[in-house]
């Protein structure tokens, strides 16, 4: 049957309800951000790139309070790449211990407003001081339902999809599991962020046109928002305007802008 003469109802049956559903969301579900600009940002000032960290931290409280008032279920903020270690060591340890810090002093104010942290990436690397923070943390906003805040901490898209096919591996050697059940499914479960939404929007702040090794598996059909604004400047419009541009572009999903618009209309 070709796709013109298909009837409303059996595009409905063809399709699986969650991508329905995703066809008409306007506010995206899952929002990721590249939080970029920071150094430049205090560098323009002649001050040095901490002073830019701090500013960020500012945006970042911004942009919480903004997902919670737009009913975004999940922000996933990229604070420290697995390449970040690759920066100077003052630099790291600055953003190391402005890290424990925020995570200090912001968590009681978090969990007032319904916010569940998670940290996501390898957190073995850290002190063993950050890491029970960490925990203490996580274990304290566990309960939280209004927004979950995913903090992207040497964290890698690469490192994400290695660790989850490594579970996998084990249980297939211990025989737990077969190969054939190795499935995107599996994979999936094994993720960081198993049991949340997918990122319906990555944005990037900072003028660059790329992911940075961010999510990659979880981003395969992100909206990409990106722009020139450095993230210390970040507030709740420019929020506001990424949220905008999502919900005017129509997201495909591999159909046809004909078959989008007749689901559109269901
Ligand atoms: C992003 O800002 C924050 C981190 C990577 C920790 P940058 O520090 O990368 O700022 P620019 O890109 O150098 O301006
Ligand atoms: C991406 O920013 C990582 C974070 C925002 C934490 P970078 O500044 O590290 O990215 P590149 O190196 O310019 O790609
Ligand atoms: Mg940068």
């Amino acid at each position: 049957m070709s796709i013109d003469s298909q009837s409303d109802t059996d595009l409905l049956e063809i399709l699986p309800d969650k991508l329905a559903v995703l066809v008409k969301q306007s506010i995206p579900k899952h929002v990721a951000i590249i939080m970029d600009g920071n150094g430049r940002w205090a560098q323009a000032q002649g001050k040095p790139r901490v002073v830019g960290h701090k500013a960020g931290v500012k945006a970042v409280r911004r942009a919480v309070s903004s997902a919670r008032s737009l009913g975004v279920e999940s922000l996933t903020l990229f604070a420290f790449s697995s390449e970040n270690w690759r920066r100077p060591d003052k630099e790291v340890s600055l953003l190391m211990s402005l890290f424990f810090t925020v995570l200090t002093r912001e968590i009681k104010l978090l969990d007032k407003n319904g916010v569940r942290l998670n940290i996501i990436g390898d957190t073995s690397r850290f002190s063993t001081r950050l890491q029970k923070q960490i925990v203490t943390a996580q274990e304290q906003t566990a309960g939280n339902k209004d927004l979950v805040l995913n903090i992207a901490a040497n964290y890698g898209g690469r490192w994400d999809i290695m660790q989850a096919a490594k579970k996998l591996a084990v249980k297939v050697e211990s025989g737990l599991m077969s190969s054939e059940e190795v499935t995107e499914e599996a994979l999936n479960e094994q993720l960081c962020m198993h049991g949340q939404a997918e990122v319906d929007l990555m944005i990037r702040t900072g003028g660059d046109y790329r992911i940075s090794n961010f999510v990659l598996w979880q981003a395969a059909y992100a909206e990409l928002v990106f722009t020139e604004m450095l993230w210390p400047d970040f507030d709740e419009d420019a929020f506001k305007d990424a949220i905008v541009k999502f919900s005017s572009r129509q997201r495909r999903f591999g159909l046809t802008g004909t078959q989008i618009d007749t689901i559109s209309a269901l």
